[in-house]
Parts: C-alpha cells; sequence; structure tokens
C-alpha cells in the first residue's frame, strides 16, 4: 500500500497551469508539492498537495541552526518514451550523507522515489522535451523542531519541488581565485550539500560578479594553495592530453556530474587523474600551454567551458581552447540522459508507472 495521499486539489490545480514561453533556470514552478513530515519517532504518510507555502514555527532549528541538506537532480523526457531520472540513487545517498552529517534523519528509499516519481509523474505533461530542457527536482529536508537552544532537531520535514526548467547556460565562464575567503574547513561541511555552505560564498560571489566575473574559483581551507571547486560545479583541466581533477577531501562536494564525467571520459580512452591540483601549476600550465582547456560540470550546467581565470590582483589567464574536449563530453552526457544514445553505465531510469495519475 502506498504510502501517501493525493489530493484532490491536484489534478485541478495542473490542468490550470501551462508553461511560459520562457522558462530559465529554476524560475518557473509547478504548482504542487510533495511533503512527508517525520515526528513521534517515524514518518508520517505523506502528500501531494498544491504548492504553496508551508507554515513552520518561528524557533525551528532550521530557521537559527541551519538545519537543512538539499538536492539537485533532473527528469528529461525528450521523444516519445517516458520520463527518466539520471542516477536519481546517487541523489539520495549524497542526501543522506549530507543529513547524517547535520544530525538529520536518513530518508528512506520508497519516500525519496515516491516524492520524485510522484512530482515527475504528475507534472509528465509540463516536462519540456527540447533538448537541454528538463524537470529539475530539488528535494530538501529541514529541521522544524522549535525550542531556541542549541542542539539537534527530533523532528523533520521532508519535501519534493521541481521546475521546468532550460539547461543553465553558464556560457563561457571568466571566473576568480578567492584568496581570502573561504567556503569550508577542515572538519567543516563542505562535502555536504547543506545551506550553510552556500550562504558561506555569497560574498565572495558578490564581489567576483561587481568585478565582471561569473564564479569564485575556491581554494582549500588551509593552506590556500590547491583547487576545491566553484560554489556550485566541479573542476577539471586538461594537461598534456589528460583530463585532471581535484581528488574528492572531504570540504568540497563529491558532485554527481563529476563522477559521470570521469567514467565517460575514461570510456572514450581519455586518462583522468584525481589529484590535489596547485593554483599555481594551471596559472604556469596556461602560460606554458600544458593546460590547454579548462572546464567545470554539475546538474544545471553538465559542462561549462572556462575562458578565463582572474587572480585577485586582476592579472587574467585566458585558456587556450574554449569548450572543445569540454563540448564532446557535454553532448555525450546530454545524449545518455535524454535516452538518445546507448546508455553503457545503466544510469538512465524510467519513472515508475505506479506513480501515473489515477
Ligand atoms: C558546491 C557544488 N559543487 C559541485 C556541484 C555539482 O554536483 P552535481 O554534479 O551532483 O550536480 C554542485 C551542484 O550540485 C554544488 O552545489
Amino acid at each position: 500500500m502506498a504510502n501517501y495521499h493525493i489530493s484532490s486539489d491536484v489534478l485541478p490545480t495542473l490542468a490550470d497551469f501551462s508553461l511560459p514561453d520562457e522558462l530559465g533556470f529554476g524560475e518557473v514552478k509547478i504548482p504542487i508539492m510533495y511533503r512527508a513530515d517525520y515526528a513521534d519517532g517515524a514518518w508520517q504518510p505523506a502528500e501531494l498537495t498544491p504548492y504553496g507555502n508551508i507554515e513552520i514555527d518561528p524557533a525551528a532549528k532550521v530557521l537559527h541552526y541551519a538545519q537543512e541538506v538539499f538536492e539537485g537532480l533532473k527528469a528529461y523526457k525528450v521523444g516519445d518514451g517516458r520520463a527518466n531520472f539520471f542516477r536519481p540513487l546517487e541523489n539520495l545517498k549524497r542526501m543522506n550523507l549530507s543529513s547524517a552529517r547535520m544530525c538529520m534523519i536518513e530518508i528512506p528509499e520508497d519516500i525519496y522515489m515516491d516524492g520524485i516519481g510522484l512530482m515527475t509523474a504528475y507534472s509528465e505533461a509540463f516536462i519540456p522535451n527540447g533538448s537541454g530542457k528538463s524537470l529539475y527536482l530539488r528535494p530538501f529536508l529541514i529541521g522544524t523542531r522549535s525550542n531556541l537552544g542549541m542542539g539537534v532537531s527530533d523532528t523533520f520535514t521532508f519535501m519534493v519541488i521541481a521546475s521546468p526548467s532550460d539547461i543553465y547556460h553558464a556560457g563561457h565562464m571568466k571566473i576568480q581565485i578567492e584568496r581570502e575567503a573561504c567556503r569550508a574547513a577542515r572538519g567543516g561541511t563542505g562535502a555536504a550539500k547543506t545551506g550553510g555552505n552556500y550562504a558561506a560564498s555569497l560574498q565572495s560571489a558578490q564581489n567576483v560578479q561587481r568585478r565582471g566575473y561569473d564564479q569564485s574559483l575556491w581554494l582549500d581551507p588551509i593552506e590556500m594553495k590547491y583547487i576545491e571547486e566553484l560554489s556550485g560545479m566541479n573542476f577539471f583541466i586538461l594537461q598534456n592530453g589528460e583530463l585532471h581533477t581535484p581528488m574528492l577531501n572531504g570540504s568540497f562536494l563529491a558532485g554527481i556530474t563529476r563522477d559521470s564525467i570521469i567514467s565517460l571520459a575514461r570510456h572514450k580512452g581519455i586518462t583522468v587523474v584525481e589529484r590535489d591540483i596547485a593554483i599555481q601549476e594551471v596559472l604556469t600550465g596556461i602560460q606554458s600551454g600544458a593546460v590547454s582547456e579548462i572546464f567545470a560540470c554539475g546538474t544545471a550546467a553538465i559542462v561549462s567551458p572556462v575562458s578565463v581565470i582572474a587572480d585577485a590582483d586582476g592579472t587574467t589567464y585566458e585558456v587556450e581552447k574554449v569548450d572543445q574536449l569540454a563540448a564532446t563530453l557535454r553532448q555525450s552526457l546530454l545524449a545518455i540522459q535524454e535516452r538518445r544514445e546507448t546508455d553503457p553505465f545503466s544510469w538512465s531510469i524510467e519513472v515508475d508507472n505506479k506513480y501515473n495519475p489515477a
């Protein structure tokens, strides 16, 4: 027996909805949402309801101590087939690692799959079907216990909301090295997908954008020497024909696109090396030609080329090749995600028919 209830308002709400001509990324919201609460030591029956404000006690832990974790994944529907997810259980695995780091509850697989499955099946008519377009799903979990003492919540709300979106066009990115601020500390929460990490990156983002750059490039918080990631993407360089990316170290996010790019590149016969990459080595490599291409990757944009790296003193380094290997990898990954090419990794999973509206 399904452990969820579909509100009778859901189908009439969807019947009144239509997609605007311009989607953007994360701007348009599907007018329904999924919610499951954890209280009294157990998950309560979940609900699919019209989208709307949620009531929250002003003393809830999430509002004061940022007890929250989230994920971002996409459902695709290109062509005639059913909507499909890309590696959704990897997002659940990461969400539960984030949740454990934030002393929150583990989300059971059935509750998570019901959430993303129902949201996608009910939204199927609104999944834009052009290549690169998708339904972006945002599952999140918040601590709701209402007492002001510093401590761990024992009540939680898990929700899934969704946004029909275009591919996130980061374009040819110009990025700036962040030499002062840190996004994460040794032993901190950098590897968890929790709001506080993003809050910590906002000031730097504002500063670099004022200087005309797109994103900050974060260095390791101990020596400020090794590259970690961008604020919402992982980082790759093409060095002497090999693809190099920073080795996971617990202080930045283990991207699912990063992992997919590593497998895909190896499948194409490209050598991939995960290692500590010093920023100075990259700057010198751009000048000598040893580093010929740079790109970043993440769910929203998939793969985005980097054309310029700027240092804090204003020196700029122009990358020799822009969007060459990056374009090949983006196209190959997108073709798998959109089921236009065979998927040797079995990454793509169809949405279960059991979630279809009755
Ligand atoms: C900080 C950060 N790094 C990297 C990524 C890329 O991760 P993924 O490929 O799983 O989207 C994201 C996006 O989720 C992110 O927020």
